[in-house]
């Protein structure tokens, strides 16, 4: 198949990219900015540089990554969010309509405000609490609203990428490897840790299958950020000089509000058979294990 994918230069969009054409597709890889492998700019939120772009590479389908994904940020500038994320997502949804492609959107678990008890469902309400989660809601609104043939996957917090990683997990890692005794992670924010390799395997699964629709799919099982950041000291194995602190979110004012409980369960996928997300904390061993290895390797090689 031949497939224009967003964000491509990014953490999901690496891993997904390179699984795409190691199947046999035909990738276009975009990105707000161009780079390696051959990622081609294009920045979703111009309407007409998105129509050039499957006028000219003429796609069968797009996967939509690109986002800005920096929470605070999209607090700080609201109508940058929006440009990027929901109507950039419009732009796509609107291209899509017009020359009947498929589409594929990555959502996120923070559409919902985090007060549920049990893991959110895709049958539950969303209500987003921050701008962030408002942009990726608007953004699935636009798909459902202009396409006929999408789907939607809504993410737990993404693992992945190693040195491109932005995120909790690189955070967390940099901290150790500049040599701090003391790590403080908080203990009242819990979630489900993806791993971007799980997630782009069965993505592609369920999107073969032709099940169209809007999924949950995150790792399975669920944590708090304080026991993430423990995990991942075990599993670079300093727990003889590195002690995590579980702290309050309340010690960390930051410009967006986080919810609660991002924790989602992957309902349909479980009822239709096609949940092939393994565990959070094997997924994150299987991930800091194979980028070690290959770092030792590099070192002594
Ligand atoms: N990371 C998570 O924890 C998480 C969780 C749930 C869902 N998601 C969703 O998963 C998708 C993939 O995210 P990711 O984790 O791979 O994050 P990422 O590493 O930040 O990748 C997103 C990519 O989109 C690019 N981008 C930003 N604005 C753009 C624009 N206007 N036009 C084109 N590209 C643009 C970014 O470029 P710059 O880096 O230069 O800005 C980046 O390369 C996103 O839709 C995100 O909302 C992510």
């Amino acid at each position: 198949m031949r497939i224009l994918v967003t964000g491509a230069g990014g953490m999901l969009g690496t891993d997904l990219c390179r699984q795409l054409r190691e199947k046999g597709h035909e990738i276009t890889a975009t990105d707000v900015l161009a780079g390696k492998d051959g990622i081609l700019r294009l920045d979703v939120a111009c309407f007409e540089d998105v129509q050039n772009i499957v006028a000219q590479y003429k796609p069968e389908a797009v996967f939509h990554l690109a986002a800005e994904t920096d929470v605070d940020l999209c607090e700080q500038k609201p109508d940058y969010a929006y440009q990027a994320n929901a109507f950039g997502t419009e732009n796509i949804a609107l291209v899509c309509r017009q020359l009947n492609l498929m589409l594929v959107y990555i959502s996120t678990a923070g559409v919902f405000d985090g007060e549920k008890s049990e893991p959110y469902i895709e049958f539950d309400e969303p209500r987003p609490v921050n701008v962030y989660g408002r942009t990726k809601l608007a953004g699935e609104k636009a798909v459902q609203q202009f396409v006929e043939r999408y789907f939607i996957f809504r993410a737990g917090w993404m693992i992945g990428g190693w040195v491109i990683d932005k995120k909790f997990v690189r955070k967390i890692i940099q901290q150790i490897l500049q040599g701090n005794r003391i790590i403080r992670a908080v203990n009242d924010k819990f979630g489900c840790p993806t791993f971007t390799a799980d997630f782009a395997k069965n993505l592609t699964e369920v999107v073969l299958a032709g099940r169209f629709g809007l999924y949950h799919l995150c790792g399975q099982g669920s944590c708090s950020r304080y026991e993430v950041a423990c995990k991942i000291v075990d599993l670079m194995r300093c727990n003889d000089r590195v002690m995590v602190e579980p702290v309050s979110s309340s010690i960390f004012p930051l410009p967006a509000i986080r919810p609660r409980s991002e924790i989602m369960r992957n309902y349909k996928l479980d009822l239709i058979g096609l949940n092939y997300m393994p565990f959070w904390d094997k997924a994150l061993e299987k991930y800091i294990e194979s980028h070690l290895a290959r770092e030792q390797t590099s070192a002594f090689g």
